[in-house]
């Protein structure tokens, strides 16, 4: 059995939360969880489902980005998630939680420049992303766009970890790709992105047209996701493989995927 299915055979387990940090429109929830396995080796792009409770009035589960993972012998494993902070999450709260799901973003095996590039909510998994890479050794620059500044997550924490940190409006944001991507001080080897599909297209098609590798998170929590764990088929995408049109299911087969897969095929 791969570690996928296994994790989605788990029913889950009790998580505690104990600290919940504002940021911005978005709660920062730290929540103890039974540890450390499976979440040792939790990567960036990854998913967390909290599975409907009837019980608690539940009727869809929801799905959250993991937000960065602690592991240490005095304090156990710590999980993080960005909340929304309408929610008003406390702390002592249980959340029964399911994951890490999904396949997460590889760091580079060589400590190269990296570009980051995200939409509002959906650039949670840069934020830890952005750590990762600082502890390898990897420069990486950050570029975010948002329709209100608030919606700008956790910019305190991206500007600790980050050389640069550039934010802009949804409108502005495909020429600061393309300056970001010529700058020499950025020069980046590859580029991570976690947004919308369309805005996902854009950084796909200016990246690989420069030679660089691109990986994005190709699912939008914002759009039609219901289960995220490939049950319901909610999430499908059209995506190029092997120059032909196919169907994936991002919360099942990514959410992180190559680039190539949302750039048109050539004419044959
Ligand atoms: S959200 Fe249900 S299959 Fe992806």
């Amino acid at each position: 059995m791969n570690a996928e299915r296994g994790a989605l055979l788990r029913p889950g387990v009790e998580a505690v939360v104990t600290a919940v940090r504002p940021a911005g429109a978005f709660d920062v929830v730290s929540l103890q969880v039974p540890g450390p396995s499976p979440w040792a080796g939790a990567r960036p792009g990854q998913l967390v489902v909290v599975p409907v409770d009837p019980r608690c009035g539940s009727v869809l589960a929801q799905v959250h980005w993991l937000a960065g993972v602690h592991d240490d012998p005095v304090h156990g494993t710590g999980v993080e998630l960005l909340l929304p902070a309408a929610r008003e999450t406390q702390a002592g709260e249980v959340l029964r939680v399911l994951g890490p799901l999904g396949r997460g973003f590889a760091p580079p095996a060589q400590p190269v420049p990296a570009l980051l590039v995200g939409h509002e909510g959906g650039a949670v998994p840069l934020r830890w992303l952005v750590e990762v890479l600082r502890e390898r050794g990897c420069p990486a620059h950050v570029l975010l766009s948002a329709s209100d500044p608030e919606l700008h997550l956790d910019l305190v924490h991206l500007r600790r970890h980050a050389r640069s940190v550039v934010l802009t409006l949804p409108e502005d944001l495909p020429a600061a790709l393309e300056r970001a991507l010529d700058d020499p001080g950025v020069d980046p080897a590859v580029v991570y992105a976690a947004a919308p599909v369309p805005v996902l297209r854009t950084v796909a098609v200016a990246a690989l047209r420069r030679g660089r590798v691109v990986r994005v998170a190709a699912l939008d929590l914002a759009g039609p996701v219901v289960c995220g764990t490939g049950l319901c088929g909610a999430c499908d995408l059209e995506v190029t493989l092997d120059r032909s049109t196919t169907v994936v299911r991002p919360c099942l087969e990514g959410p992180v995927v190559p680039g190539e897969w949302l750039v048109e095929a050539p004419p044959r």
